[in-house]
This record gives structure tokens, sequence and C-alpha cells, in this order.
């Protein structure tokens, strides 16, 4: 077995992993929203101070586990280095205690293993990340075979949410909450469509996100409206850039991953290119999309596999380590 800690952001999870037969034997997360809730965003010292409240307490529904672990996996890339030091911490703790080696996972890798939770890896497959600190499109094929196509030139999907519903007044996180109202509201606004004259496959969001900002400004539309149509935009903008790379490449699979691979309108908009450009589209069971261990331990099963181990003295922690360009 596996045991793996996730805390590069704001949620304490730890998960068991079998190794042979992928088995989730174990997760839990405790998210720290609500903390977090009250600045509009995440706080990265007090994320830190409450994974070292949080982590513990998970780790001690784990114990009948470890006699069984082989290795403890760990979440050292990228993310904030306040809060990836408490699961890197642990896992040193649980390395020297337990006579483990460890196994250093990158979040982002770890996201794209969120469609094979208990389950066979697909490759190749293109895939669309979408979080609150990344949006990239990759090629996967296999742990050791990923590379980065595109990505963001500013801001991300997910952060122009928790910005746009942060001016709009709405809680963090904001994805979940502009989904909600935009739902109630109409595509009415004329929002622009980013990087629409660039030959290339990447994104940018603060330009749409300052268009929003003199919208609300004007006061002539209704919070739904403005949702709606920043919604509508910020997802044609993800579909043009898709699109490009799905026609150059024509993949045969396809995931899209990360926390806002739980909007519903994004889901529907990729069903649609799945039927023109026919390829199967993957995502994430909805309890997987936001920061999970069950995702790292996932991961971990195959850079078990590969041999990919460190140990508590080379552990490195690496906020921004991304992927290589294709
Ligand atoms: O993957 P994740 O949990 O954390 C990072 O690694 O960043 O993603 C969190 C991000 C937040 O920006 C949140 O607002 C966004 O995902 N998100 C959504 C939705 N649910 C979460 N964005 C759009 N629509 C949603 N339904
Ligand atoms: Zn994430």
């Amino acid at each position: 077995m596996i045991l793996a800690i996730e805390s590069s952001c704001d949620d304490s999870s730890i998960a068991v992993v079998e190794i042979e037969s992928k088995k989730l034997l174990f997760h839990k997360k405790i998210s720290q929203e609500l903390e977090h809730s009250v600045y509009g965003g995440v706080v990265p010292e007090l994320a830190s101070r409450l994974h070292a409240e949080a982590l513990p307490k998970i780790l001690n529904e784990c114990k009948k586990f470890f006699p069984k672990l082989k290795a403890v996996a760990v979440t050292n890339a990228p993310g904030l280095s306040v809060t990836l030091q408490e699961g890197v911490m642990m896992a040193k703790a649980l390395s020297i205690a337990l006579d483990l080696p460890i196994i250093p996972v990158n979040h982002l890798t770890g996201h794209i293993y969120s469609v094979f939770i208990e389950k066979e890896e697909v490759k190749p497959m293109m895939v669309l990340l979408v979080s609150g600190g990344h949006t990239k499109i990759i090629n996967f094929n296999g742990i050791d075979d990923i590379c980065e196509i595109g990505t963001t030139l500013d801001d991300s999907f997910g952060e122009s949410f928790d910005k746009c519903a942060k001016m709009l007044g709405l809680p963090y996180p904001g994805g979940p909450e502009i989904e909600k109202i935009a739902k109630k509201g109409k595509v009415c606004i004329d929002l622009p469509l980013p990087l629409k004259n660039s030959s290339k496959i990447e994104f940018s969001y603060s330009g749409l996100k300052n268009a929003v900002r003199l919208v609300i400004e004007s006061n002539k539309y209704k919070k739904e409206d403005i949702a709606a149509s920043f919604q509508a935009k910020a997802i044609e903008h993800l579909v043009f850039m898709a699109k490009r790379a799905i026609k150059k490449q024509r993949p045969k699979n396809f995931a899209i991953v990360g926390g806002a691979s739980a909007n519903q309108s994004l889901r529907k908009e990729f069903e649609k290119l799945s039927l023109v450009y026919n390829f199967k589209l993957f995502y994430p069971d909805m309890k997987y999309t936001s920061d999970n261990a069950a995702m790292i331990a996932r991961a971990a099963v195959e850079l078990y596999k590969n041999n990919k181990f460190s140990d508590y003295k080379d552990i490195k922690i690496l906020p921004r380590t991304g992927f290589k360009e294709c």
C-alpha cells in the first residue's frame, strides 16, 4: 500500500491505495474554504497553520495501514511553498519512523490521474487542466511522458471565476458561485473573446476579468446576467484554443481535470466538441475534481512501479515546477 499526502493549497488530504489493484482503501479531506472565505482568497500562512492541525487528525485514522505501507507519497510541486512544506514534513517523519521511501508527486500529474482513480491509465490522452492555479493543454503519454502544449499568459480559468465572484460580492471559491447564479441569468453582455487574433495555443483571462469589472462599475446589468455572460466567454476561450490543439493532433482521448472541471456548462461544450471531432471524453468523478490525495495516491502507484523514489534527506519543495513544453 501507499499512503499519499496532499497539502499544496487549501485542502488537507490523505489517501491510502493498494498498489496492485489500485483500490482506494482510505480517503479523507478537510477543506479550508470557510476559513479563507472571509479574505476572498487563500491566505498562505493561515492555510499552513490549518494543515498543521488537520493532517495529523486524518493521519490518526490511518494507523491500521502502517504495517502494510511500502512507500509514502507527497505532493512536493507546484503549490504554495508554506503549505507544501506541511505535507512534506509529515512525509519525512513517516519515512524516518516507518523506514519507507518517499515518492514525490507533481500536483498537476495528480490532477491528470484523477480520471484514473481505481482504474487503468488511458493513453495517449490530451488533457485540459483548469484549476485555481493553472490553465493548460497537455499531452499525456504515461507518468514519465507528459508535456505542455499551451498555458496561460496571466490569470488561470478558476482564478478568473474567483476574482469576478469577488467583484460581484460572492464568496470564495467563486467558481461554483458564478456557475450557480449564471443559471438564472442570460448571456446578453458583449464581452471580448481573449486572444482571438493570436495564432498560438495559449490562454489569457486578465483582459476578460477587466472587462467584467467595467461592466460591474457601469451599474447597468444584473449580477446573474454578468455571471452568465462572463462564464460563457471564459468557456468559449477554452473551446477556441482546445479546438486548435484538437484539429492539429486529432486525439482519440481527451480529459478535462482540475477544480473547474466540475463546471457543467464547460462539460457540455466539450461534449459537443467530442461529437464533432470524434474523441472519447473523460472527467474525474465530482468528488475528485478539486484537490485531493486520492489522485496523488493513484499517480504514486505508477511512480512506484517506475522506482521514482526519494529519501527524507533529498526531497525538495518545488513551488513553481510544471511540465516541459511539447
Ligand atoms: O484544482 P483546485 O481545487 O485547486 C487548484 O489546484 O487550484 O481548483 C480550484 C479552482 C478555484 O479557482 C475554483 O473557483 C474553481 O476551481 N472551480 C470552478 C468550479 N468549481 C471550482 N470554476 C468554475 N466552475 C465551477 N463549477
Ligand atoms: Zn489542484
